[in-house]
């Protein structure tokens, strides 16, 4: 939720320190502490923007433990995005992307932690209250925390909770001045007062406080939207996936929703697979993708039969069949199929069968590597995958029913699709016991 503002920026802004504040401890009186320091100093007039340093707003409210930093970043964060040596950083319960889940161990006595407020915008919506009243002045709250950014060297503040301010102006549809029609540009206001307010509080200096003036016009009536709208959601989020879950995000798929697939996501996941490392720099991998329901229901059905008629002439019961035929079901809700395939003519003839068996193992886990790649790709692109081994086990039928080149070997098939649910936690595994150190 946005308001749109048809008023630019104000011509003048001065940003200017509250100085005088004691150390917050919890139970702390904020409201009141941050009211008599500004009055005291730079006063506050309607339309002031109050920008409070989010450390203080946690001292008070008893947000501080003394403990271990890996735990309490452990508690603070629902997803890891990426890892680095001793640095993690994670998306907090508020949606917060952010360096150790915003657990702080800076201007706090030693021996203790600073973890976020638990619900900023309510901080900030209580400390407008309670300010305003004293004051006597209609003001905004910008509460702010320091923050990386993936992309640009150094740390900038950013606003993590706020009331009583439009967060983000939104300019689209209005023109520039050559008459272009903005389609994308939000300014992202709370967070450039947040920054602009760090350039006098500062983190060294003990000024946890500042007050903005000159944009009134942002201020409102009502606490709005708070900076939860700064928050990206997840399905705009082009990012999602950091380095740290890019690997895992791959999960067996056997329930998809009815939504198509788009063909260059397809064709995306492809690019990955063929990245694969193979033996003799060959380049063994094939894909036929099943993009009409003919070809995927004339390929399910022929193989169908051929597995019916396999294992009742193995002597299999009509209930062992079913269970056998039922692992396949995952396909025939897939709205793709892409069936990997081997090509392995690269592959070197010896005089005896174990090298021959050792040449043809090398192209096997080529595939296999290449699959993995197009799995991990489609999982990234926001699809759900499930290889089945099907046309592992009827070759010929396979490729006759699609008709594939005579030398492509089909290794399984991979339903795709929008998964129907989100899959659930992995099994934990410890590494160690998949190793043997030497
Ligand atoms: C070669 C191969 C064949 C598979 N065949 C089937 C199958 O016939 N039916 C099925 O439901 N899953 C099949 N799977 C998927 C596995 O059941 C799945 O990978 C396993 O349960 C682990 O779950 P995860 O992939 O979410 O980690 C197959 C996987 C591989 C690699």
């Amino acid at each position: 939720m946005t308001e749109r503002l048809v008023t630019a920026g104000s011509a003048q802004l001065t940003v200017l320190p509250v100085t005088g504040l004691p150390e917050i401890t919890t139970g702390a009186d904020l409201a009141g502490l941050i009211a008599a320091a500004a009055l005291a100093g730079p006063g506050l007039q309607d339309g002031d923007i109050l920008v409070i340093t989010s450390k203080i707003v946690s001292k008070a409210e008893g947000r501080v433990l003394r403990g271990d930093r890996e735990s309490a970043i452990r508690a603070e964060t629902v997803r890891v995005v990426a890892r680095r040596g001793p640095t993690t950083i994670s998306q907090t319960r508020h949606g917060l992307v952010m360096a150790a889940a915003g657990v702080d161990e800076s201007n706090t006595a030693p021996g203790t932690l600073v973890l976020l407020p638990v619900d900023p915008d309510g901080s900030a919506e209580t400390l407008r209250k309670g300010i305003g009243e004293r004051a006597g002045a209609r003001i905004g709250v910008v509460i702010t925390d320091t923050m990386g950014r993936p992309w640009r060297a150094g740390q900038t503040d950013s606003a993590i909770g706020a009331a009583g301010i439009v967060p983000l102006r939104d300019y689209r549809g209005q023109a520039d001045t050559f008459g272009n029609v903005l389609q994308v540009t939000m300014a992202a206001v709370a967070d450039e007062i947040a920054s602009a307010a760090d350039l006098v509080k500062g983190k060294t200096t003990g000024v946890p406080v500042a007050v903005v003036r000159g944009l009134g016009g942002l201020v409102t009536d009502a606490a709005g939207p708070g900076a939860a709208a700064l928050i990206r959601p997840a399905e705009d989020d082009m990012f999602r996936l950091g380095t740290a879950d890019v690997l895992t995000a791959r999960r067996t798929v056997r329930e998809f929703t009815a939504a198509p697939v788009a063909p260059a996501a397809v064709r995306r996941a492809i690019a990955a697979a063929i990245t694969a490392p193979a033996p003799h720099h060959s380049q063994p991998w094939r894909f036929a993708v099943l993009e009409s329901r003919e070809s995927r229901a004339r390929l399910l059905d022929d193989m169908l039969a051929a597995w019916q008629a396999d294992l009742t002439a193995d002597g299999f019961t009509a209930e062992q069949i079913a269970r056998r035929v039922r692992r396949g079901e995952p396909l025939r809700r897939a709205p793709l199929i892409i069936v990997p395939c081997l090509v392995a003519e690269a592959a070197h003839t010896y005089p005896d069968a174990r090298r021959n068996s050792s040449e043809r193992t090398m192209f096997l886990v080529s595939m296999g590597a290449a699959i993995e790649n197009l799995l991990v790709a489609l999982a990234v692109e926001g699809l759900g995958s499930c290889w089945i081994s099907s046309t592992i086990f009827c070759r010929e039928v396979a490729a006759g029913s699609l008709g594939l080149p005579a030398d492509w070997e089909p290794m399984g098939a991979v339903g795709v699709g929008h998964p129907a649910a989100p899959a659930p936690d992995r099994p934990a595994r410890d590494p160690g016991q998949f190793t043997l150190r030497l």
